[in-house]
């Protein structure tokens, strides 16, 4: 049977935020140097076969007005949304129900290699133990408040580091591959 995996790739704030209280996510810049050096993002994105994202997190991207930066396919959890924007309908796919359904679909067109991406989004996913592996980078900052990374979860779940990156004595980044034992 195919391997299936559930991976995050995402950067939070010191105090583990992924936006600040008005969503914004500016404060990701605040090392403008971070931009010049690979962090990884195309060789994470290269091995993925599909991206599971937040409404809220589609919309962030809608809103940056920029041409659609995924060549995988994107399938968008809402309840809310009906339809996407007309030029996205070949590449983005609304799904609804729970976490099991909406992986089985997924599965069930060839998807196998999942990148989570969405603060309530990977909590969700962390809280049905759906996640194999996490590549948390680190902007020292402290935003104070804003939308977590984590949240309430069943029970602990361990994870081992596989992996630390530091990049100009700033921003770090952690590869955690969950350890189940
Ligand atoms: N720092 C980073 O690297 C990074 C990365 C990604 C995102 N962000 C930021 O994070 C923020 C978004 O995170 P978020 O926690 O607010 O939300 P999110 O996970 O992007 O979206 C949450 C929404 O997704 C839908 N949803 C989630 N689970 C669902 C399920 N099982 N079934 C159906 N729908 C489901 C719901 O939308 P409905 O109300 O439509 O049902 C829910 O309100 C944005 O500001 C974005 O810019 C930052």
């Amino acid at each position: 049977m195919t391997e299936k995996k559930n991976k995050v790739f995402i950067a939070t704030s010191l105090d583990g935020f992924i936006a600040d209280k008005d969503q914004g996510i500016e404060w990701l810049n605040s090392f403008p140097e971070i931009n010049e050096v690979d962090t990884g993002y195309e060789a994470f994105i290269s091995k993925i076969d599909a991206l599971v994202m937040g409404r809220t997190t589609f919309e962030t991207v809608l809103n940056f007005g920029i041409e659609w930066p995924y060549k995988k396919p994107v399938f968008v959890l809402s309840n809310r949304l009906k339809k996407v924007p007309d030029e996205l309908s070949g590449s983005v796919q609304l799904v609804r129900g729970t976490l099991d359904e909406i992986l089985k679909q997924i599965h069930n067109q060839g998807h196998h290699n999942l990148y989570i991406d969405g603060g309530k989004t990977i909590q969700s996913f962390l809280k049905e133990e759906l996640i194999d592996e996490m590549v948390i980078t680190t902007i020292p900052i402290l935003l104070g408040s804003g939308i977590p990374l984590f949240g309430e979860l069943s029970k602990p779940l361990k994870f081992k580091c596989i992996e630390t990156t530091l990049f100009f004595d700033k921003v770090v980044q952690n590869r955690f591959l969950r350890f189940e034992n």
